[in-house]
């Protein structure tokens, strides 16, 4: 199978996104292709680390993707690759959660996390940390998760679909800022889609 990533739908920009990305200024604008990692590929796990540790000022998102690897919580399938110039420049990963519902039950398929998501310093506001991030919801909508989750910069995600996620019934794992835990729901949520959202382990004993 082609691991590039085609869509027999149209990529997600639900009624809530601010500003289609359409809209925004096409100058500067690199040919980019979004693809999932191949699995077991030394050569995607080094480029992907090297996009990270270029992105977050510090080497602590780097090490949180060799944790997750570690712990079998890095699913290639949903780790995406952005491809310009025949290099790996960006990078998003999708990884499951587990929804702890009012009354106790616990569900591994409804909720995923968006994160960490990295560009390249060099490639960063051409559009490019966009296409990753807008692949990203429309994999989970085809997965049929009920939302995507996020802890991240308050100013940038909204323009996603992306609201503040307590007040649309997902609280977080640890005291975070609100402003910052947001979600975006598809398609396929329901009511019964609310709870506490448990990350996993690597996530929560990150420096
Ligand atoms: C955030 C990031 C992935 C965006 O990638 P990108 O390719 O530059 O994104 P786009 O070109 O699609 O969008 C650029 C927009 O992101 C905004 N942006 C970038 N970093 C931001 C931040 N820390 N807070 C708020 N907005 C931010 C830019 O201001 C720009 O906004 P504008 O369109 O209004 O001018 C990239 O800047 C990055 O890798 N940053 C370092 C790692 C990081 O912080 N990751 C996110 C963790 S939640």
């Amino acid at each position: 199978m082609d691991d590039a990533l085609t869509f027999d739908q149209p990529a997600f920009d639900g009624p809530t996104l601010d500003r289609p990305a359409v809209d925004r200024p096409t100058v500067d604008r690199p040919t980019v292709r979004i693809r999932r990692e191949r699995p077991g590929d030394p050569a995607d796990v080094a480029a992907v680390r090297a996009v990270t540790v270029a992105a977050f000022p510090t080497d602590a998102e780097a090490r949180l993707l060799d944790a997750l690897r570690a712990a079998g919580d890095c699913d290639p399938a949903r780790s995406l690759l952005a491809e310009a110039d025949g290099s790996v420049v960006g990078h998003a990963l999708l990884t499951a959660m587990i929804l702890e519902r009012p009354d106790g039950t616990r569900d591994a398929d409804r909720i995923v996390a968006l994160g960490p998501v990295s560009v390249t310093p060099e490639w960063q506001k051409r559009g490019i940390g966009g296409e990753l991030v807008r692949a990203a919801l429309a994999q989970a909508e085809r997965e049929g998760a009920a939302a995507v989750v996020l802890l991240g910069h308050p100013t940038y995600y909204p323009r996603f679909g992306f609201r503040p996620a307590r007040e649309q019934g997902l609280l977080p794992p640890a005291s975070w800022p609100d402003a910052a835990w947001m979600a975006c729901r598809l398609p396929a949520w329901t009511p019964l889609d609310a709870g506490v959202v448990h990350y996993a382990r690597a996530f929560m004993e990150m420096e």
